[in-house]
């Protein structure tokens, strides 16, 4: 399963907000992406997710064309989004239920995700009872019942402390393994994108800059040599603008 984004562009009103995106996405490929706030990432993953519709241009999985939304693709927002009224179980039922699978089965099938991220104690609280962490974990979760193939992220341990961050990109690693998803991830963490994607793209001004492949075997560690080199190469490219920008002020 390939995913071609060919020539897209999209704007909001007089807005151009992606121009000419161009990416091609290996099967079970996890793809970081980083880029200032504001150019048009989370846009890029919307219209993957089929909530948008490009403008001109096109994104095709296998060659055809997204339209809408699916259970193909399992979104994971960094709010994680979960329905305050329902308890963990049922937001992750829920979708199922709605696709047509009869409860009992939604709900085994929940609780089997559940186990996966850790949480099969709490299957009967609600989100408000949750820590950050674990709200997220439920939303990964949440995503992945409906076995998707492809897993699009939104910074979604953007909120979390550094090391649960740390446990919830190795949990998502082990998924990885287990499932084969095509990942798409967005992150301001240039260390994270270096930690999770076998490629880090950087995007600027609403187009693909520059494309890292980042070649190291997993377990990645902070201190390999290619690590210190792409933090050092990626941060240049993020900041240069700013820095030039503050020695000409
Ligand atoms: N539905 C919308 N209507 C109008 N403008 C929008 C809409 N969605 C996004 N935009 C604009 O498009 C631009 C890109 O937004 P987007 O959310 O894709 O950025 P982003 O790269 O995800 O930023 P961040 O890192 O802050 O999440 C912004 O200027 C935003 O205001
Ligand atoms: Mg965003």
């Amino acid at each position: 399963m390939q995913l071609a984004i060919e020539g897209v562009n999209k704007g909001f009103g007089n807005k151009e907000i992606l121009k000419n995106v161009n990416l091609q996405i290996k099967p079970h490929e996890i793809i970081c992406i980083l880029g200032h706030s504001g150019c048009g990432k989370s846009t890029l993953l919307n219209l993957i997710a089929g909530f948008l519709q490009p403008d001109s241009g096109s994104i095709t999985v296998d060659g055809v064309p997204i339209t809408g939304p699916s259970k193909s693709r399992g979104v994971v927002f960094q709010d994680h989004a979960l329905f305050p009224w329902y308890n963990v179980l049922s937001n992750i039922s829920f979708g199922l239920t709605v696709q047509g699978v009869p409860k009992p089965e939604a709900n085994e099938k929940a609780m089997e995700y559940l186990q996966l991220v850790g949480l099969q104690d709490y299957a009967y609280h609600h989100p408000d009872e949750l820590s950050g962490g674990m709200k997220q974990r439920v939303g990964i979760a949440r995503a992945l019942a409906s076995g998707p193939d492809i897993l699009l992220m939104d910074e979604p341990f953007g909120a979390l402390d550094i090391l649960t961050r740390e446990t919830m990109q190795k949990e998502l690693l082990y998924i990885c393994k287990k499932f084969q998803p095509m990942v798409i991830f967005v992150t301001h963490s240039i260390s994270e994108a270096i930690h999770l994607g076998d490629r880090v793209v950087v995007m600027k001004g609403g187009q693909v800059s520059t494309v890292y492949e980042v070649g190291i075997e997993y377990p990645r560690m902070y201190d390999h040599p290619r690590f210190t080199q792409l933090m050092t190469e990626i941060e240049r490219e993020l900041m240069g603008d700013e820095l030039n920008q503050v020695i000409n002020d």
